[in-house]
């Protein structure tokens, strides 16, 4: 299976990846790392990997869609099949999600439908509830959304912070993404069906 993945950051889900490849547990091959900020950590990781890169600068685009397309070009010339967000901070547009609709999984820090959005952590720590975990779910139009794939889930302890909850939530995160890639790769989870249902459950 030929990947891409989209960050932003630090990109340790990115190192897990390249590191499930590298010991043999993920059988894919990371065809480019999309990134759109050239100074994040992720792009050295990348380059540390041999990884090809593709930056870009949003601020030099007229629209989101304007850079998607160009994405898009990148990601047709590789012939990638599945686009993995990881920790990609940015609203995907129709440009992307028409063409890669259901070959395009995301991760999140929380157990969805709870706390989409950039302060699931924290919010789940405000609202005083007792689980909370880690989603991968195919990417929609939405913040967040679309129909999900896998979770795990992490007990809130009474004097958890924000800092001590998301460090237990990272190695859930680095151990399940790799994972469910694998699992997509090998067949058993089918995204044909998640696709399907999914625009069923639309109508
Ligand atoms: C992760 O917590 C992921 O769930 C969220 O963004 C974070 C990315 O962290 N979408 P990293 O860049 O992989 O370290």
């Amino acid at each position: 299976l030929r990947i891409a993945v989209f960050a932003s950051g630090s990109g340790s889900n990115f190192q897990a990846i390249v590191n499930a490849v590298t010991a043999g547990r993920l059988d894919v091959r990371i065809e480019l790392l999309v990134c759109d900020k050239p100074q994040a950590q992720v792009v050295t990781r990348a380059e540390a990997a041999g990884v090809p890169v593709y930056t870009f600068k949003p601020k030099e685009y007229p629209s989101r869609e304007a850079y998607e397309q160009d994405i898009l070009e990148q990601l047709q010339a590789k012939r990638v099949e599945l686009v993995v967000l990881a920790g990609y901070m940015r609203i995907i547009t129709d440009v992307l999600v028409q063409a890669y609709w259901g070959r395009m999984i995301n991760i999140h820090p929380s157990l969805l439908p709870s706390f989409p959005g950039i302060h699931a952590v924290r919010q789940a720590l405000e609202h005083g509830v007792k689980i909370t975990g880690v989603t991968v779910h195919l990417v929609d139009g939405g913040l967040d959304s679309g129909p999900i794939l896998a979770q795990r889930a992490i007990n809130i302890e009474r004097n958890d912070t924000e800092a001590s909850l998301s460090d237990k939530i990272h190695p859930i995160e680095h151990q399940l993404y790799p994972e469910v890639i694998q699992s997509i790769a090998d067949g058993s989870i089918d995204l044909t069906w998640n696709q399907w249902n999914h625009h069923e459950s639309q109508i």
